[in-house]
Parts: structure tokens; sequence; C-alpha cells
């Protein structure tokens, strides 16, 4: 009894490890690297869009609660895999040929996190 009941505290403490270390390499670092380098040079690094590109294309500020209000997750994965286009040119390029789902979710997770407060 003594025995099992060790073993399976081992058990869980294992996959509580691994869960935590998936989380890490998931969401927290490389989401951060993937926005400083594909997406921050239009939305800035802090989602403001404070940048040439943003000025140039009106890009919302991310940071901004009426925006975050009006993205759903739905669109802004729609928006990261497959673009944005504006009167049929394209102003974001599409990201789902570059990116998997787990980044692509990664990402939506990022957008959010910007949102000023947080
Ligand atoms: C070439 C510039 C450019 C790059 C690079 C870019 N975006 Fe965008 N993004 C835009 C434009 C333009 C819009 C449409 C205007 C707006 O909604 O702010 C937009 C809109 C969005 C929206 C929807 C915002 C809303 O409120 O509807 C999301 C989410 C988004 N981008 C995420 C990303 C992510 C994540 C990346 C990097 C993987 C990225 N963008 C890279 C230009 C860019």
């Amino acid at each position: 009894m003594k025995i099992k009941t060790r073993t399976l505290l081992r058990t869980g403490a294992v996959a509580g490890a691994m869960a935590g270390a998936l989380c890490w390499t998931a969401w927290a670092g490389p989401a951060d690297g993937l926005w400083n380098s594909n997406c921050a040079s239009c939305h800035g690094k802090d989602g403001k869009g404070n940048t040439l590109m943003g000025h140039k294309l009106h890009i919302k500020d991310l940071t901004d609660a009426k925006v975050q209000a009006a993205l759903t997750d739905e669109q802004a994965t729609k928006d990261i895999k497959d673009g944005i286009k504006e009167n049929g040119r394209p102003v974001m390029k599409a990201f789902g040929g570059k990116f998997n789902d787990d980044q692509v979710k990664a990402l939506v997770a990022k957008v959010r996190s910007l949102k000023s407060g947080k």
C-alpha cells in the first residue's frame, strides 16, 4: 500500500513537471520571440501599432480594451493564419504556412496579453 501511494505521487510529480515544461515552451518564451521578430515591425513590441508601418496601415492599438473586446480568439486566429486584406490588397500577410497551430495559439495569447493593465 505504501509503495503504491509513493508511485502514484511520483507519477503525479513527473506529469506535473512535464506539463509545466510544455506550457513554458508553448506559451511563455517563444511567443514573445515570434511576436518580436514577425509582428512587432508593424504592431510594435508593445502592440500599440506605433510604428512607421502601423501608421501607414492604420493599425489598431492592441493594448486598447475596446479593440480587445471587439476581437474574438477565433477572429485573431483566422487573421494570423489567413492574413488581412483591405480592399482586396493584403495589408497583413498570412502566417498560416509559417507557424503551426500551437505557435498560432501562442500568438493569440500574446495578442491578448498586450491589453493594458495586464
Ligand atoms: C505588414 C505589417 C503587419 C505585420 C508584420 C503583422 N500585422 Fe497584424 N495587422 C496588420 C494590419 C494592417 C492589420 C489590420 C488593421 C488592424 O486591425 O489593426 C492587422 C491586424 C491584426 C490583428 C487583428 C486586430 C483586430 O483588432 O482586428 C491581429 C490579431 C494581428 N494583426 C496579429 C498579428 C500577429 C500575431 C502578427 C505576427 C505573426 C502580425 N499581426 C503581423 C499588419 C501587420
